[in-house]
This record gives structure tokens, sequence and C-alpha cells, in this order.
């Protein structure tokens, strides 16, 4: 059976951990960007985006002539799984609703980031209202992902 190669970008806290001073080595990024198949960017939802951590590595690490623009072609083929918790309920995320937007409509800039740089964007994997889950709804999210950590492509 073919295995994805999966590459698991843990912000936080594992970028703060490497790069206290937000300095990232833009170099090792992109070798382990370019030994996996499957990228995981896993992250806290922050003001309905990445955590300014990772839109940091974002910057720094899929720049021009590696992840888009002539010759930046790095990542295609590749495939995107964006996992991500937010503090308010998946009802809050509603045109009617709290937060106003609809999930989808608030990851329409990483849609677009995948697309720009060859990507295909897997379905999010999201934890909504993570500080009020419960044990049985945290074990399910946690077999959700480990079962997306090793997927079985398609024939
Ligand atoms: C700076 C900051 C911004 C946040 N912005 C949002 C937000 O826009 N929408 C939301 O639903 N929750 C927001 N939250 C709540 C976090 O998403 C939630 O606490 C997080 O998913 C819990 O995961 P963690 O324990 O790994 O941080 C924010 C939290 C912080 C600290």
């Amino acid at each position: 059976m073919t295995t994805y190669r999966t590459l698991v970008v843990v912000a936080h806290p594992d970028l703060a951990s490497t790069y206290p001073d937000r300095q990232m080595d833009a170099g090792r990024e992109q070798e382990l960007l370019q030994q996996h198949d499957l990228v995981v960017l896993l992250f806290p939802w922050h003001w309905y985006s990445v955590p300014g951590l990772l839109k940091e590595w974002m910057d720094q690490v899929l720049t021009h002539g590696f992840a888009y623009g002539a010759g930046g072609d790095a990542l295609h083929g590749k495939r995107l799984q964006l996992v991500t918790s937010t503090g308010g309920p998946e009802s809050s995320y509603a045109p009617t609703g709290h937060n106003r937007f609809t999930m989808s409509e608030l990851l329409r800039p990483l849609e677009a980031t995948a697309h720009l740089c060859g990507l295909e964007m897997a379905e999010p994997l999201i934890l909504h209202g993570a500080s009020r889950a419960t044990p049985a709804e945290l074990a399910a999210h946690a077999q959700r992902f480990r079962n997306l950590l090793s997927p079985v492509p398609a024939a």
C-alpha cells in the first residue's frame, strides 16, 4: 500500500520553540516540505485566520520561486490539510451568528494560497468551541485527526 509522507507544522507551540525569535530557517522548512506529500497545518483559529507565527512561517517559507511565481512549483500536487480549533461554537459561524461569516468564507484566503501554490486542499478539520468540548467530542476529533494522518491514496 502506498502511504503519504506527512509533515505536520504545529503552530504553536512547536514553531514557537523552534523559532523563539520568529526568524525561520526557510531553507530547512522548504527542504522538509519537499520531502513530504501531505502538509498538515495545525493551529488555533486566531482573529479569523492563522496565528501570527504561522503567518510568519508562510511569509518566510512560501517564497517566490519556491512556492509560486516563475519556477515556483515545489509544492505542486502536494496535499494540504488544515486542522484548527475555534473558541466560537459552530452555530456562531453563520450569517446570523455571532461571527457573521461561515468558516468556508473565512477560509477563502487559505484556499487561495493553496491554489496559488498548486496544493490540493483537503476538507479542513475543525474543532469548534474548543474550550467547551466534552471528553467524548475531543476523543472523536482526535480519532478523525489520526485517520487523516494516514489516508489511503486513491488507486
Ligand atoms: C489571540 C486569539 C485570537 C482568537 N481569535 C478567535 C477567533 O477569531 N475566533 C474564534 O472562534 N476563536 C478565537 N480564539 C479562541 C481560540 O481559537 C481557542 O482558544 C483555541 O482554538 C483553543 O486552542 P489552543 O488551546 O490550542 O489555543 C482566539 C484566541 C486567541 C488567544
